[in-house]
């Protein structure tokens, strides 16, 4: 059984349809991505699997390990192994980093039935997960992402990743904003979490992240459904045609 299934998901925002009969599996250990035009939706899919409010799902499932999670509140759904790595991190002022990482890791161990981590079991797995992602001690300190570069923030996601150990993660846009070493570092801390028992889905508008990032399978969203399905050389084809062939037609 494949680990994410969603099943003709139709989404709309504002009575503008987004998502119009999209179908999307994810097997364990794979890693899929997700490429396609600017507003062809991949944030707006990512946003649904995630649970952000908003969006009007009208049709359809998703089922994370054979579960509808489309019943479950955004919290129930990260306890369930599902983690959002956000095109745009929000910025917490007054919650210093660390407090917010130790918070999110025990509620999400409350939430699967485990016991919290003592305080220096967390600031150990913290410390080795920023030493591995190049996240400075002092970074840690501040307030979620404020202040943060787009780089920095990038890091920071990537950092509540490896602590939390989804099983199921899903990537908007994570190169954006990144330089070449920054991406490098991002994309070394995802391989580093790639498993059989994890599966990822990468979204891009371009092909660099791939290079890093290689995926198992490619998928091209346009007008609000999966229209093609390859391998990793799918996306080197789209780098080299651009998106013209997709692009969104008048409804
Ligand atoms: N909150 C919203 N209200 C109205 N339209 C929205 C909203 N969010 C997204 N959209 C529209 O949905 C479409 C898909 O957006 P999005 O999912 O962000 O695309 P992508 O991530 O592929 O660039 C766009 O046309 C966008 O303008
Ligand atoms: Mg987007």
């Amino acid at each position: 059984m494949d680990m994410l299934q969603i099943n003709n998901l139709v989404v709309e925002i504002d009575n503008r349809r987004i998502l119009d009969g999209l179908t999307l599996h994810v097997g364990k250990g794979e890693v899929a991505a997700i490429m396609g035009p600017n507003g062809s939706g991949k944030s707006t899919l990512s946003y649904v699997i995630a649970g952000k409010e908003d969006y009007e799902v009208l049709d359809g499932e998703i089922l994370l390990n054979g579960e509808n999670i489309l019943e479950l509140e955004p919290d129930q759904r990260a306890a369930a192994g599902l983690f959002l790595a956000f095109q745009y991190p929000l910025e917490i002022p007054g919650v210093a980093t660390m407090t917010f990482l130790k918070a999110a890791l025990n509620a999400q161990r409350k939430a699967r039935g485990e016991a919290e981590l003592s305080t220096p079991d967390f600031i150990k797995r913290v410390n080795a997960a920023a030493a591995q992602l190049e996240v400075p001690k002092e970074m840690l300190k501040r307030g979620l992402n404020v202040g943060f570069s787009g780089g920095e923030k990038k890091r920071m996601e990537i950092l509540q990743m490896a602590l939390l150990q989804p099983s199921f993660c899903i990537l908007d846009e994570t190169d954006s904003g990144l330089d070449i070493d920054a991406l490098q570092i991002v994309a070394d801390g995802v391989n580093a979490l790639r498993s059989p028992d994890r599966a990822f889905l990468v979204i891009t508008h371009y092909q660099r992240l791939l290079n890093h990032i290689v995926p198992d399978t490619v998928h091209v969203l346009s007008n609000g459904k999966i229209v093609r399905t390859g391998g990793k050389e799918l996306a080197l084809e789209l780098e080299a045609s651009g998106y013209a062939e997709y692009r969104a037609t008048a409804a």
